[in-house]
């Protein structure tokens, strides 16, 4: 398989050993950097062409592309890829939350007979999530629980001392939409459970900071007319960035996996 790959960070790096060990590495690797940064992307992918804008990725005719760059990337990359009629993985799922930027890319999508792929990412049970949608919810609630720390660099840290915390704190109670926009940087969860869902305006947000805990805890709490469930996910931070949880490197690997293998699950 030719893969492309928009960003060459923690997530795009930890990937490869997954798919190593899965026996699927990609025979050919062409990888989007953004300009000045070619000499720095191809030191992490010593094998792959580098490229730094859509155009020469879709010239690279890759299989299929991931995007594991951020909502920036999203907005910049993924409507040429799609409208090129390449599938695109998509990892910064919460820029999908700009109605606008979900439009163009389901427009852009449509026109090139591509698919978007949205992974589960560091959540879980999107699988049922997204089954039951047809038989109705009555509610969905999504708990997104972090160390104080993790909440340093957004709204939070001017609603409390993060450090003074004793106990968990329940700071923001909204809807997914308001989550996303609020809390930007840890809107892809809110919005991955909104997209497979209810909604981003009827999937419920609670963010917590709560001091008793070292890694990051998704819940997630569904009453739907074919069944209810509830699901706890204690992801574990990637070592080179604490605020990506291991398990999205492996959801990542997963959905490759299930792009090119005889079986999907
Ligand atoms: N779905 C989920 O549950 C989930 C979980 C964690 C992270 N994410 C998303 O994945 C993204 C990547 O995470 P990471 O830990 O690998 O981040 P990172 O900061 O380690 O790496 C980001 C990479 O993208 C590149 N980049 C940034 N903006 C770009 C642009 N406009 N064009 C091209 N390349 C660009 C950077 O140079 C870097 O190589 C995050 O921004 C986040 O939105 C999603």
């Amino acid at each position: 398989m030719h893969l492309g790959l928009i960003g060459y960070g923690t997530i795009a790096r930890a990937l490869m050993p997954v798919l190593a060990q899965e026996q699927a590495m990609p025979a050919r690797l062409t990888v989007l950097a953004r300009a000045g940064r070619e000499a720095e992307a191809q030191a992490a992918f010593p094998r792959a062409t580098i490229v730094t804008d859509a155009a020469a990725l879709i010239a690279a005719q890759p299989d299929l592309v991931a995007e594991c760059a951020g909502q920036a990337a999203v907005a910049a990359h993924v409507a040429p890829v799609l409208r090129a009629g390449l599938n695109c993985i998509v990892v910064s799922i919460g820029a999908l939350a700009d109605p606008a930027l979900h439009d163009t890319l389901r427009a852009a999508a449509r026109d090139g007979g591509a698919r978007i792929i949205l992974p589960a990412g560091a959540v879980g049970g999107i699988d049922i999530l997204s089954a039951l949608r047809p038989s109705g919810f009555d509610s969905v609630v999504y708990t997104g629980r972090k160390p104080p720390r993790a909440w340093a660099g957004s709204p939070a840290e001017a609603l409390m001392d993060l450090d003074a915390l004793t106990a968990e704190t329940v700071f923001f109670t909204g809807t997914a939409r308001d989550a996303a926009l609020q809390y930007p940087k840890n809107a892809n969860v809110a919005a991955t459970v909104a997209l497979a869902g209810a909604g981003l305006d009827k999937t419920e947000v609670r963010l917590i900071a709560d001091p008793s805990i070292s890694a990051n805890v998704h819940e997630v709490t569904v009453r739907a007319g074919a069944g209810e469930f509830h699901i706890r996910i204690t992801g574990h931070p990637s070592p080179d960035n604490p605020r990506t949880s291991l398990t999205t490197v492996y959801s990542l690997a997963r959905e490759i996996l299930n792009q090119t293998r005889e079986v999907a699950i």
